[in-house]
C-alpha cells in the first residue's frame, strides 16, 4: 500500500504556522508533510507538535498522504515528537519522516518505538510507514542498510541542502548544476539512493529547490529526477506544485504509447495473435522488455488519473 501511494509533490508545511497547516489542505499536492523539523524554531517545537495534531485530527487532508517530519535522532526532541504525534493523531496519520538517518539502527528504533506506540492506541501494527531522508555521506554510505532496515519504510528522500552542507560542496544553489564541473554533481547521490530504494520497492523522492519563485529552474531540477526515475520531488511554496504534478507524470503522448504497447503485447503473445514473442508495432520493435517499461509508464499515468486517446486494433 505504502509505495503505491501518489507522490509526485510532496508539500512542506511548517508545523509552528496554524495559518499554512490550514492553507496547505486545500492545495493540489500528492503528499503533505508537516514539519517539526528545520522549518521550526527550537523554542517555537513544543507548540508546532499540538498544531500539527489539531490540524490532523480537525483537518481535511482528503486525497493527500499525511506525513509528520519529526527531528533527527541527534537532537533531544526526537522521541517527544513521535510519541507527542502519534498518541495524539495516529489514526489520522500516515507516515514519519525521519531526518538525517545515518543507520540503520536509527530506523530500527523507529519501528520499535511506532510498534510500541501502536500496540498502546490500538492501532494494527506496522499501519504507520517510514520516510527515510538521506543528508550526509554517512546516510548514503549506509542506504542500502537503511532502505532494508523495516517493512515501514516507504521511501528514500534526498535532502541536497544539508547533504550539500555535509561534504563540502561549493555551492549555494541547491539542486542546480555547478559550471564548474562538467557534470551533474547529484547525478551519483541521485541514482546511489534510486537504487536503494528499488532494491526495496520503495520510492525514491527528491528534496528542496529553494529559489521558491524560479519554477523554470524548479522544472528543470524536477525532470532531472524524473528522467532518472524518481517519483516525485519536494515543493516549498504552492507555485511549485503544478510544475511537479506535471514533471513526474508521463505526457499524454508517452501514457498513450504505453497502453499500446501493452494491448499490442497481449494480443501479439495470445493465440489469436500469432503467440508471438518479439513483433513490430509501426516502426518499433516490441518484445516482454518492452512490456516492461510500458507497464511503468502506464502505472504512473493511471496513477495520475490520466484517460487514453487512442485504442489498439488487431489487424483483420
Ligand atoms: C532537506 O531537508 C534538505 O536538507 O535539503
Ligand atoms: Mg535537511
Amino acid at each position: 500500500m505504502g509505495t503505491s501511494r501518489p507522490r509526485r509533490s510532496c508539500l512542506a508545511v511548517p508545523g509552528s504556522s496554524v495559518k499554512m497547516l490550514g492553507k496547505a489542505q486545500g492545495l493540489p499536492a500528492d503528499m503533505v508533510f508537516l514539519d517539526l523539523e528545520d522549518a521550526v524554531a527550537p523554542l517555537a517545537k513544543p507548540e508546532a507538535r499540538k498544531n500539527i495534531v489539531a490540524a490532523l485530527n480537525e483537518g481535511d487532508w482528503a486525497g493527500k498522504t499525511r506525513t509528520v517530519r519529526v527531528n533527527d535522532l541527534t537532537t533531544s526532541w526526537t522521541y517527544r515528537d513521535v510519541v507527542e504525534v502519534v498518541e495524539g493523531a495516529g489514526p489520522n496519520l500516515d507516515c514519519i519522516m525521519l531526518p538525517k538517518v545515518q543507520g540503520a539502527d536509527q530506523i530500527a528504533w523507529l519501528d520499535l518505538t511506532l510498534t510500541q506506540i501502536e500496540k498502546t492506541i490500538g492501532l494494527p501494527v506496522g499501519v504507520i510507514g517510514i520516510e527515510a531522508q538521506i543528508e550526509n555521506a554517512r546516510g548514503l554510505v549506509n542506504v542500502d542498510a537503511i532502505a532494508g532496515a523495516s517493512p515501514r519504510v516507504e521511501t528514500i528522500i534526498f535532502g541536497p541542502a544539508d547533504f550539500m552542507a555535509s561534504i563540502n560542496m561549493k555551492s549555494l544553489t541547491v539542486g542546480a548544476l555547478n559550471p564548474d564541473y562538467p557534470g551533474d554533481p547529484f547525478h551519483y547521490i541521485l541514482m546511489r539512493i534510486l537504487m536503494a530504494a528499488r532494491m526495496h520497492d520503495q520510492q525514491a523522492i527528491d528534496g528542496p529547490y529553494l529559489q521558491i519563485y524560479d519554477v523554470d529552474g524548479y522544472r528543470e531540477v524536477a525532470k532531472r529526477a524524473a528522467a532518472l526515475g524518481y517519483d516525485g520531488k519536494w515543493v516549498l511554496h504552492p507555485g511549485q506544485i503544478d510544475a511537479a504534478n506535471e514533471v513526474f507524470s508521463p505526457s499524454q503522448s508517452d501514457y498513450d504509447h504505453a497502453e499500446l504497447i501493452l494491448d499490442a503485447y497481449d494480443y501479439y503473445t495470445s493465440e489469436a495473435g500469432g503467440k508471438l514473442g518479439a513483433v513490430m508495432l509501426g516502426d518499433e520493435m516490441i518484445d516482454e522488455a518492452s512490456r516492461k517499461m510500458a507497464l511503468v509508464v502506464a502505472a504512473k499515468g493511471r496513477a495520475a488519473g490520466m484517460s487514453r486517446t487512442s485504442t489498439f486494433t488487431p489487424p483483420e
